[in-house]
């Protein structure tokens, strides 16, 4: 639309004339927030931006391809991509406690982004040019939330992680400062990126880390992986996307319970649908999907994906539940 437009145009310049000819990094999420921000830049400053996107392994079905793909098929970025899933692996290697994975994956996350950065910074200094901004997707919401300041940060502030040294500083590039979420997603529209990731339901940084109840193995991913595109797909189909805010698909990887499969008995695992309507993720309420559809899910992920034999629907709203079940 002609706001959307002007939005657009407006930040291009504002970017343009914060950036002059330097060099700027954006680390890309997999989420909406960094996929506009960092479309934005790009439109504005084209090559002087370099994306990188750490693959921590824990994103659903499609969303690395997704940003390795069509985002960099859409925008032209040049894009770094780590893939880091052996390391975040082997960190969470026997890790049961929630707090502990957020701890972990948050930890790792930083080592590798800066890692990256790092590369980002010796490579355009090998050219003789200077890294100095750094892309942050921060929204209206957020930057009234922190009390309004901007301004440099370290990448460790970017990712609201502590425990590393300061000696990587940039200026901070924040195009959807002035936001909301559903302009960002119109700017996104704008911007030529797919439907599929400005139309992204909400995901959490530790992504299926906090999904998997119990330890997260490959295994349990892969099983998890497959039960959430069917249930995204389902719900996607009967055109719920946009009443339901998120359906987080939990794996009890620490529960069995015995059922029929095929032809004998069978001691799997329970996966758990946990749609939600919300304004704010503040509170939520279990959406009352209606149950055909409810069945086509639970049929289809106890036909197509072996280890599960047990779907259930949580019905709790927030509070007292949280969304997310770690
Ligand atoms: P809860 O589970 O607290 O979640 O009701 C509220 C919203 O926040 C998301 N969430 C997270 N997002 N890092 C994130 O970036 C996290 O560690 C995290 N934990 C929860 C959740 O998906 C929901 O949208």
């Amino acid at each position: 639309t002609w706001t959307m437009v002007n939005i657009v145009d407006e930040q291009v310049e504002r970017v343009r004339a914060q950036v002059g000819a330097k060099r700027v990094i954006c680390g890309l999420s997999g989420g909406v927030d960094s996929a506009v921000a960092g479309a934005l830049v790009q439109r504005a400053v084209g090559d002087q931006l370099t994306c990188v996107f750490v693959d921590h392994g824990l994103l659903r079905k499609g969303e690395a391809e997704q940003v390795e793909k069509d985002f960099v098929a859409a925008t032209g970025v040049s894009l770094k991509v780590v893939d880091a899933q052996d390391r975040f692996l082997s960190a969470l290697s026997g890790v049961r406690d929630p707090e502990e994975k957020r701890k972990i994956i948050g930890r790792e996350f930083i080592r590798v982004f800066e890692q990256a950065a790092r590369e980002v910074v010796e490579e355009a200094g090998a050219a003789g040019e200077e890294v100095e901004f750094l892309v942050q997707g921060t929204l209206y919401p957020d930057v009234v939330e922190s009390g309004g300041g901007t301004g440099t940060a370290n990448i460790k502030s970017h990712h609201n992680v502590g425990g590393l040294p300061d000696d990587l500083q940039f200026t901070l590039v924040e195009p959807l400062r002035e936001l909301f979420k559903d302009e960002v997603r119109r700017v996104g529209e704008e911007l030529g990126l797919p439907a599929e990731i400005v139309w992204r339901q909400p995901f959490p940084g530790p992504g299926l880390g906090i999904r998997v109840i119990g330890e997260v193995t490959r295994d349990h991913l892969d099983v998890l992986r497959e039960a959430d595109a069917i249930a995204r797909e389902e719900l996607s189909r009967a055109g719920l996307d946009r009443d339901i805010w998120q359906c987080p698909v939990v794996l009890l990887a620490d529960v069995r319970s015995v059922g029929v499969q095929g032809d004998g008995r069978t001691y799997g695992h329970p996966v758990v649908l946990r749609p939600v309507t919300s304004e704010d993720a503040m509170t939520a309420d279990w959406s009352r999907v209606p149950y055909d559809v409810l069945a086509t899910i639970s049929n289809r992920i106890t036909n197509e994906v072996r280890e599960i034999n047990r779907v259930v629907l949580d019905v709790t709203s927030k509070p007292p539940g949280t969304i997310e079940w770690e």
